[in-house]
């Protein structure tokens, strides 16, 4: 079975955003990222409304709260017939069970980001006094997000062999941070190809700028696609 190429939706207006989509054959099963921008701004109508389009939706909104309030949270978007949706790891066990628990009875597979990609060495010792390197460190969150039910990890392409082997091969591994050889790498620091990553092992490409800024968004989509499943 092919490999989800993820399509992040990271557009300021939801007139761009449908035109963009427009651009794709109606039977092209998309699978979408919306994130917290996108959410605050147009809220459950729209991820609904890309639902009944017949898209796949990852929603990105990576809950972090007391385990009480993310369960209820859970509970409503279990609702939703999403197919991923993302906390934080460091949230803890509690609060990791408690958003499983409230998506039990959906088919909502529950993701946990490790280590933000924003925070490097520096602001894992000295802001969050963190004393791991920040391998173990995102080592260390995927056994716990593991330990406690959640179906996989949003990481770096680079971190899957690690991950796979401190969890297990079937413990989902979803990656952004994937731009094809052509593409600009942008703000992006450690950058897989489509290819590298499926060869590392990665679930599913979470794939934004190259695929939603190019010229012609549905061969953009098509070539990652190909090289990612080939
Ligand atoms: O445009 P680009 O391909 O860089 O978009 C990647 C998407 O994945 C964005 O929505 C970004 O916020 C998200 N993301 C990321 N790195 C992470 C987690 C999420 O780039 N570690």
């Amino acid at each position: 079975m092919s490999k989800p190429v993820i399509v992040a939706l990271d557009f300021a207006d939801d007139f761009e955003c449908i035109n963009f989509l427009n651009q794709f054959p109606k039977d092209e099963k998309l699978f979408l990222k919306i994130g917290l921008e996108m959410f605050c701004q147009f809220g459950y109508p729209f991820v609904r409304s890309l639902r009944e389009r017949g898209y796949n939706i990852f929603l990105d909104l990576k809950l972090h709260d007391i385990p009480n309030t993310v369960k209820r949270t859970c509970e409503m978007i279990a609702k939703w017939d999403v197919q991923m949706l993302t906390v934080h790891a460091s949230g803890g066990s509690e609060m990791i069970a408690a958003a499983k628990a409230g998506l039990a009875g959906s088919a909502t597979k529950l993701l946990a980001v490790t280590q933000l990609t924003s925070l490097g060495q520096n602001e894992l010792a000295n802001e969050l006094q963190v004393p791991l390197a920040s391998q173990d460190y995102v080592t260390h969150l995927s056994k716990l997000a593991f330990d406690n039910g959640a179906d996989g990890v949003i990481s770096s392409a680079l971190e899957v062999p690690m991950i796979k082997a401190a969890t297990s091969t079937d413990f989902l591994c979803v990656t952004p941070g994937i731009r094809p050889k052509s593409a600009q790498v942008g703000d992006q620091k450690r950058v897989a190809t489509p290819a590298h990553a499926r060869n590392l092992g990665s679930d599913a490409i979470v794939v934004g700028r190259p695929i939603t800024q190019a010229t012609n968004g549905y061969q953009a989509y098509i070539n990652i696609n190909e090289e990612w499943n080939k």
